[in-house]
């Protein structure tokens, strides 16, 4: 059964019993304080969380979903960075009678699985929570004997929140005993079931009964309703239905790994893991630019980098040929594109980045590798097993090595790195060139201007940066992002990430978008309030991680509202009249516009 007809039974399994179909939400959630759509529940928070009334009250979908976590274990069987999830959902509807029945009357009626080899686990109670012998009974009445139902704590089996608060809940995980053939990595058999790493127990399907709320104190309230949130892993769920060693050996995977077999001119079987890896990671960075990610040196952007990073690190293991990303990024676009429209869309994106992001990593990697050479040598020669954490820092911010990427080359040399010097110096750079950004160019520096002439003018433009910049969204989408921006008293300059030249038709719109901003005469408000809430308000943040506890909004009538420390305007009107006057590159996937204003 191919990974389509295990995507299409899911979903019309859950159709036929009432649940309405709906789309996979963006990677990017709505939730600014989580990075990345992690699992298939997210885009459903208000509803499982009582603060919406859902407007249905059963769902399925299946879900892009990205998780950071796993990065390290890509390369095995079963992990993956971007995956997609097959789920239903209850708000306040059936519980776990009815998740449960169909969960196996799915598994075993429609998907042909062997009930005999189907184990579940379940939650083991603790202090707040009691056990789930519920789940139990209605396992059993259902055909699983007990001695197939196990228990397991918190760590296991209690699933969400998916941030620090919101619902949560006892979950009740499904596996399938695939036999001894599949037994890959060795165990200890006589403890071998659910939870054991050899290969033969597959974790296929969670179901989580989301009826808790986890509050900032850390304590447990009931939600108003009793919710059902599942999630089964699709490449996985195909790999088990087609009997698979792993999930790259499915047809999601076989195109990519048959395409990379062809450029290396290696055998997938003999090179596993680097085949995986860039399997992965490939078809992850493809789904990330789709949705609007570009590579950068921080948050999404970061882990976009790396990930590209590690697929040319990793191809040069097997010899890949250079620009070997597009070939690669063309048959995920052309596999994917009947079901995720976003790729083809933004095809020339995804195509021009992966590019420009080689054709950048290829130059500093040969300089940086000479570099690590040198750097190893040293250590080795000192006797030393720790590479010095300043050395680290100076292959990631001179050459662009990750962390990462250093750690795993000491490791082939039998040498590590300090991960908290190397993440006390990152910290400590931040500080240093945020401060320094704010001297030169930010809000600070305005105040400091001592003609007064000067000081208005800037204060002028950079109300208009803020115009500007909520122009660019509406006009190019809302993956603009602020990615520099300086004035003095002659123009502002304004750094953002798009991935191509803006056309002379869309530099139009955007100025007349402004100056039409200007003419309403808008009012400018500023309001204090805490980071979290300004960024629930849909405030844009610049240096996201840097800001204080308690920060300004300003909001420009409708139309713009940004974290900000001043100053500006009273209203657009003030501005006078908005011009662009030049549009450039400013690096991979950054675009720069100069403006100024004529008073
Ligand atoms: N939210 C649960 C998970 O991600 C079930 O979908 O596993």
């Amino acid at each position: 059964m191919n990974s389509n007809e295990v995507r299409k039974i899911f979903i019309n399994f859950f159709k036929q019993l009432d649940h309405k179909i709906i789309p996979s939400s963006s990677l990017i959630p709505a939730d600014p304080t989580v990075l990345f759509t992690s699992a298939g529940m997210q885009q459903f928070i208000p509803y499982l969380s009582g603060e919406t009334i859902p407007p249905y009250p059963r769902a399925c979908s299946y879900q892009k979903c990205f998780r950071t976590s796993d990065i390290d274990k890509v390369g095995d069987e079963f992990h993956h960075t971007f995956f997609e999830m097959l789920g239903n959902w209850s708000f306040g509807d059936y519980f776990k009678e009815k998740a449960i029945k169909w969960s196996l009357d799915l598994l075993v009626g429609k998907y042909g699985l062997k009930k005999d080899k189907i184990w579940v686990t379940v939650f083991k109670g603790n202090n707040d929570i009691k056990k789930d012998t519920e789940s139990i009974e209605i396992w059993m009445r259902n055909g699983i004997p007990r001695e197939r139902i196990l228990e397991f704590g918190m760590e296991d089996n209690f699933w969400g929140p998916v941030s620090t608060t919101g619902p949560c809940g006892p979950c009740s995980e499904i596996y399938y005993d695939r036999g001894e053939k599949f037994r890959t990595k060795k165990c200890d058999l006589s403890n071998c079931g659910p939870g054991c790493h050899c290969g033969r127990f597959v974790e296929i399907w969670n179901l989580v009964f989301m009826e808790y709320k986890k509050n900032v104190d850390e304590t447990f309230s009931k939600l108003p309703a009793k919710n059902v949130d599942t999630g089964a892993g699709l490449e996985r769920l195909t790999a088990v239905l087609e009997s698979k060693e792993s999930d790259y050996e499915t047809d999601l995977f076989l195109p990519l790994i048959k395409k990379i077999s062809e450029l290396s001119g290696k055998s997938y079987e003999n090179n596993k893991k680097p085949f995986r890896i860039i399997a992965d990671h490939i078809r992850a960075s493809c789904f990330l630019i789709a949705d609007g990610i570009f590579p950068s040196k921080e948050d999404r952007g970061y882990i976009l980098r790396r990930l590209l990073r590690r697929v040319i690190r990793f191809g040069k293991t097997i010899d890949m040929p250079k620009n070997f990303l597009i070939p690669l990024s063309q048959i995920v676009i052309n596999q994917y594109s009947f079901l995720y429209p976003e790729l083809k869309h933004k095809e020339n994106d995804i195509l021009t980045i992966v590019q420009n992001e080689e054709e950048k990593f290829e130059k500093t990697l040969l300089l940086g590798l000479k570099k690590f050479n040198k750097i190893a040598k040293e250590t080795i020669n000192k006797n030393k097993k720790n590479i010095d954490p300043e050395y680290v820092f100076h292959l990631y911010d001179t050459y662009g090595f990750p962390f990462e990427l250093t750690k795993e080359l000491a490791k082939e040399r039998g040498l590590n790195v300090d991960e908290k010097s190397f993440r006390e110096k990152f910290k400590k750079h931040q500080e240093i060139s945020r401060a320094g950004v704010e001297k030169k160019f930010g809000g600070h520096n305005i105040y400091a201007i001592k003609d007064e002439k000067a000081k208005i003018k800037a204060t002028k433009l950079h109300t208009a940066t803020h115009l500007l910049q909520a122009a660019l969204r509406q006009i190019l989408g809302n993956h603009i992002q602020q990615a520099g921006s300086d004035i003095n008293p002659e123009r502002l300059r304004f750094d953002f990430t798009h991935p191509k030249k803006l056309t002379k038709e869309e530099i139009e719109k955007v100025e007349n978008l402004v100056n039409q901003k200007i003419k309403e005469d808008l009012p400018i408000k500023v309001e204090e309030m805490s980071y979290e809430n300004a960024i629930k308000s849909g405030a844009l943040a610049f240096f996201k991680e840097r800001y204080p506890k308690i920060v300004k909004v300003y909001t420009i009538g409708n139309f713009s509202k940004e974290i900000c420390a001043g100053p500006h305007v009273k209203r657009t009107g003030e501005i006078g009249k908005f011009k662009i006057l030049k549009e450039k590159s400013a690096g991979a996937g950054i675009r720069r516009i100069k403006a100024t204003i004529i008073e």
